[in-house]
């Protein structure tokens, strides 16, 4: 697995934080999937948006595109739920070859239950929550989960801009995982870029979502370059 190391560049932590980059399969050309993932082989995770049109505002796709995804690449599979009670279809999207699965605290009344059955699938269970949603609430399951993710935009779409208020939210969760000596990824996902990519990983970050910024002009690979170089 490759990651990048930061330098001692980050004013905010003393000790380089190594950084894994997760694009995000949203901003790709379906048309081209299998060429997509192997533009980005050289990223860590593969993030594959999913959503339902009724817990945000969008429809993207579901089981049997993560399934293609899957059969093309061997990148982790890192599947955002941006959908309703999503205990229905943990165990499908497992099957179907998620190898993370990230639930929204807004879309159940039973998150910790929908991690325990995440983990019973023996997938790593991910949490999240809306930028207007209190981080109180997922405050109860952080020892429970492999990854927290801070959304840095309302879900529903790629290509919106950066939220900057996001950046005290994930120094918040950094500061409850160090103290609860957690080694959870602390995900960061909407408007990640070149330009504000080293300050959301010097606020705390260990893994970079990114659509937009990747599938760009010019291709996924030079697109994953410029946001590596940006880390450097
Ligand atoms: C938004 C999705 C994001 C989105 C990010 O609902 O969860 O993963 O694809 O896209 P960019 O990086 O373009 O903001
Ligand atoms: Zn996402």
């Amino acid at each position: 697995m490759s990651n990048v190391r930061l330098p001692g560049v980050t004013a905010e932590s003393d000790t380089p934080r190594r950084v894994l980059l997760a694009p995000s399969l949203l901003a790709s050309d379906f048309t081209r999937l299998g060429d997509e993932l192997q533009a980005i082989a050289g990223a860590d995770w593969a993030h594959v948006d999913v959503m339902d049109g009724q817990f945000v505002p969008n429809i993207s796709f579901g089981l049997p595109i993560l399934a293609a995804a899957r059969a093309a690449s061997p990148l982790f599979m890192d599947v955002h739920l941006m959908i309703d009670r999503p205990e229905r279809y943990l165990k499908d999207f497992a099957d179907a070859g998620a190898d993370g699965l990230t639930v929204h605290v807004e879309s159940t009344p039973h998150i910790h239950r929908a991690v325990q059955q995440i983990r019973e699938l023996g997938k790593k269970a991910g949490v999240t929550l809306n930028p207007g949603t209190p981080l109180e609430t997922l405050r109860p399951v952080l020892p429970d989960v492999d990854l927290v993710l801070i959304m840095s935009v309302n879900p529903g779409f790629g290509g919106q801009k950066f939220i900057p208020h996001s950046l005290d939210r994930i120094r918040t969760v950094r500061r409850w995982l160090d103290e609860l000596g957690s080694s959870a990824e602390l995900q960061v996902d909407g408007g990640v870029g070149p330009t504000n990519a080293r300050a959301v990983v010097a606020a705390g970050a260990s893994n970079l979502v990114a659509g937009s910024a990747v599938f760009g002009p010019g291709g996924a690979q030079a697109g994953l370059e410029r946001l590596r170089e940006a880390l450097k």
